[in-house]
């Protein structure tokens, strides 16, 4: 189910493990996405789900001053398109947390991330299934996290 190449992915695995030294106790993440479509790295080109089209409207309204309209970050956000967000790493419930509680700095130099309440419930499905088809367009896949 989880095609892992150890080899390939435990330097990754370091890397990720020194960046979150001291946070995330997100519990393993569920992988109920085990599609591996093929994907290209040209993100102008992604064909979106509907789930994901309407995901982006709601991430533009919210997310987007902070996380940037591409998803590259910004001067007060940090990128999804990077890899300790994969979903091996920070999964759908770390959406969910950070939407309704926030989330205090641990990963960057950004500050706090304040609660969004404005995020209707129904759209919060919709954003995650659009950061990651983002992501997996630039290869930003699972990665089981182990601390
Ligand atoms: C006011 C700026 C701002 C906005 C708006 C914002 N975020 Fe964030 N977000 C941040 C910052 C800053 C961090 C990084 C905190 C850290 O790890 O240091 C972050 C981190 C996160 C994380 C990671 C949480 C974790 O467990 O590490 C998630 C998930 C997240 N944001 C989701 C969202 C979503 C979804 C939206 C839109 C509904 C959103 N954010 C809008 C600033 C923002």
């Amino acid at each position: 189910m989880l095609k892992m190449n150890k080899r390939a992915v435990l330097p990754i695995i370091m890397m990720v493990t020194a960046f979150a030294l001291v946070a995330c106790e997100a519990p393993p993440s569920t992988t109920k996405d085990e599609t591996t479509k093929n994907t290209t790295d040209t993100s102008g080109e992604v064909q979106f789900t509907p789930l994901a089209v309407q995901g982006k409207i709601a991430y533009d309204k919210n997310c987007s001053s902070c996380h940037g309209s591409d998803m590259m970050g910004s001067q007060i956000g940090p990128p999804w398109i990077h890899e300790i967000y994969n979903p091996g790493h920070h999964n759908d419930m770390s959406f969910y947390r950070a939407i309704k509680q926030g989330t205090v700095q641990h990963h960057w130099q950004f500050g706090d991330m304040p609660p969004r309440p404005n995020v209707k419930d129904e759209d919060i499905g919709g954003i995650i299934q659009y950061v990651r088809e983002l992501q997996e367009a630039h290869g930003i896949v699972y990665k089981q996290h182990r601390m």
